[in-house]
């Protein structure tokens, strides 16, 4: 028996991300991305539920627990909870956040698979394979030594005991799905892709391990505990009631979004868990594509990772929300830069949408008092309003389908011709000068009408990419209701009412210098780097603010045992050169002799020191750190400086004369 709704539901869910790294800018794209798609359902009159969680379990956070010298449960804990603070932090929390340690979660997971092995889909077995710790999965067609076809590391063999999932039994059930159902998989590379692969056969699935502790066991049946993908694919379902899901009425899901690597677990595997359960299935899966960084996907193993903070710190958390939907075409992999954000957030944000809302409501200040003109009947002849009326109703049934088929760019790119085609308008009709002749103050209101009624159309439909902002353009535009509860489909041209009291224009988006915001948020970013990415030292947290930035807060400094200091390598090191690195103002590119090796260091040291007064120079640099790119430079290592309160660093040296290669305890 299902709730009642008042709107009918739309559940769509994000990956449950794994609590044994940090997140990054890829992950924070998916998360974004399914903020926009819930905001915009509500906008179409949705009663919109998105689950995001933490997948916690298998050996990749057994082991890095392991290392850590925590327990998997404290470990992964306190993984969960920054992923969970970053996400409110950026203003784009899950309505749930599902743990796969959740009890709910266990309950429900034991459940679905005694519904499988009722309906006679498990068995028992025994497993010889290879199997990719990193990935979580069994290399199927792997020989021992072979690497990991998905990420290029070695892959183990492993026997075990296992409970079989028979998938093979739901090849001929899953083809006659997707033909039934043709949008199930997109983008339709995807859907290809999956086609391929399912009609190639399938094996039975090895969904219990005996090998690790870390997972949820298997009823009745230790020492087995669920494969970590059998048990994770659940947990968009114990979001939302799990074995009472239907009394929440949210189930079945009507989208997962997730990255193009994982498109085969959601689109094959979990369809035919769920058949197997007797469920119903979900209504669509979206693979999007991968973030690139130097043309690589970025990733914790290859060192090209880039942080959400940082750049929320100095820009605003809109711009990048803005800029990664803009910019990337959904479902295929576009490549992050720096400068392409600081670029777009100039040119379409300050320059675009900040300066139509400022120069159109300081002109109806000026003018008309603050109150939205009454715009003269047209008289023909002129660049009037209806034909601008027409081109905005044109194009609020275009960004609406847009939307809908998940193009947010070119959505996005709709919606800034029409603030384009304001602004032309404005340019042509001189509304400042048409304020200087008492004879044209009819023809200046209807300018302004048009200016204000066509920013009101832009504010509400890039309101689900640019939740804050907008609000704050519609609240000076004199709207009462919340811009959240507008109904896209009843938005029409001629909707705002002369006479609206129009609040004080305010800057949304201040223009910033490009190289020194860039050079900002890579100062941040080293900042955040020398903090270990372990659970135990709190990561600074975001301003969720529109536009530029709010200073990080201070990291919690917490006690540390002498094992964990004594993991950190460091050694004195002599600068053999250093030049600086092109377009960032505060990065240096050094060769330091560490004793055994030259490495090279990209340091921010160049606000404080000139390359050539640092060659000679003894330093200490920290020798054992992952390496990683800075604007596409390679550093191998960290030197050691002092922050000091103005940001400039200040390197530590010694007093007396040292070796180079010399270990410091
Ligand atoms: N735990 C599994 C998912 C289980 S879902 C039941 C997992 N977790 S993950 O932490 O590795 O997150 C993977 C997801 O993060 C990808 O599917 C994608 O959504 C996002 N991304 C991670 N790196 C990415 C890029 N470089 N670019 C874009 N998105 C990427 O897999």
């Amino acid at each position: 028996m299902s709730t009642p709704r008042a709107k009918p539901k739309y559940y769509l869910t994000t990956p449950l991300y794994y609590t044994n790294g940090m997140p990054h800018i890829g992950h924070t794209y998916s998360t974004i991305v399914a903020d926009v798609i819930r905001r915009y359902k509500r906008m179409r009159g949705f009663d919109a539920f998105m689950t995001t969680g933490a997948d916690e379990h298998g050996v990749n956070v057994e082991r890095s627990a392991q290392k850590a010298g925590k327990s998997p449960q404290e470990f992964s804990t306190e993984i969960a909870v920054q992923w969970r603070r970053l996400w409110d932090d950026l203003g784009i929390p899950g309505d749930e956040f599902i743990r796969t340690t959740d009890e709910k979660h266990h309950r429900t997971v034991q459940w679905l698979f005694k519904r499988c092995r009722d309906n006679g889909f498990i068995e028992k077995g025994r497993y010889t394979g290879q199997y990719c710790v990193h990935d979580n999965a069994y290399v199927v067609d792997a020989g021992p030594g072979d690497a990991c076809p998905d990420c290029g590391r070695p892959t183990e063999t492993v026997t075990e005991e296992n409970y079989f999932f028979k998938l093979s039994e739901f090849q001929q059930k899953l083809l006659d799905f997707y033909a039934a159902n043709p949008d199930f998989i997109q983008p339709e590379s995807r859907r290809n892709e999956v086609l391929s692969f399912v009609k190639g056969g399938l094996k039975n699935l090895s969904i219990t391990r005996t090998t690790i502790r870390w997972g949820i066991p298997v009823p009745g049946e230790a020492p087995h505990v669920f494969y970590v993908w059998f048990d994770a694919l659940i947990g968009y379902l114990s979001a939302v009631g799990g074995p009472n899901y239907d009394q929440r009425g949210l189930w079945p899901a009507d989208l997962h979004i997730v990255g193009k690597e994982i498109i085969r677990f959601h689109a094959v595997y979990w369809p035919a868990f769920l058949m197997a359960a007797d469920l119903p299935l979900p209504e669509q899966i979206w693979a999007h594509g991968w973030l690139l960084f130097d043309s690589e996907k970025m990733s914790k193993s290859r060192g090209n990772v880039v942080r959400p903070r940082p750049i929320v710190n100095a820009i605003g958390i809109e711009p990048l929300r803005y800029y990664l939907l803009r910019e990337i075409v959904f479902g295929q992999d576009g490549s992050f830069s720096y400068d392409a954000l600081v670029t777009r957030y100039n040119s379409d944000l300050a320059n675009g949408l900040g300066n139509l809302a400022s120069r159109t409501l300081t002109m109806i200040e000026r003018y008309f008092g603050s109150e939205i003109p009454k715009p003269a009947p047209a008289r023909g002849g002129e660049t009037d309003a209806p034909s601008t009326a027409e081109f905005a109703n044109e194009a609020l049934t275009k960004v609406m389908h847009l939307y809908d088929r998940f193009s947010f760019s070119l959505a996005l790119e709709s919606i800034w011709e029409i603030v384009a085609m304001i602004d032309k308008y404005i340019t042509v009709e001189k509304p400042w000068a048409l304020a200087e002749k008492p004879e044209d103050r009819a023809r200046l209101a209807t300018v302004l009408y048009t200016a204000a009624e066509g920013l009101r159309i832009v504010t509400a439909l890039a309101h689900p990419v640019l939740p804050l902002a907008t609000q704050k353009i519609w609240d000076q535009l004199g709207q009462t209701e919340p811009l959240s509860g507008v109904q896209l489909d009843l938005l029409s041209w001629g909707q705002l009412k002369p006479g609206t009291k129009t609040g004080k224009p305010e800057g949304i988006f201040p223009r910033v210098d490009k190289s020194e915001t860039i050079a900002r948020i890579e100062a941040m970013e080293q900042e955040q780097n020398k903090v270990p990415e372990t659970p135990a030292v709190a990561a600074p947290s975001a301003a969720a603010g529109t536009g530029a930035g709010a200073a990080p807060a201070v990291a919690a400094s917490a006690k540390i045992g002498i094992e964990d200091f004594a993991k950190v390598e460091m050694r004195v090191g002599q600068v053999k050169t250093a030049e600086r690195v092109a377009g960032a103002d505060r990065l240096l590119q050094l060769q330091v002799d560490i004793g055994d090796e030259v490495r090279q260091i990209v340091a921010g040291l160049a606000l404080a020191y000139k390359p050539e007064d640092l060659v000679g120079r003894k330093v200490v640099v920290v020798t054992n750190l992952q390496p990683r790119k800075l604007r596409g430079v390679e550093s191998n290592g960290m030197i050691v400086a002092a922050s000091t309160p103005d940001g400039a660093p200040v390197l530590a040296g010694f007093l007396e004369d040292v070796p180079v290669g010399a270990k410091l305890k």
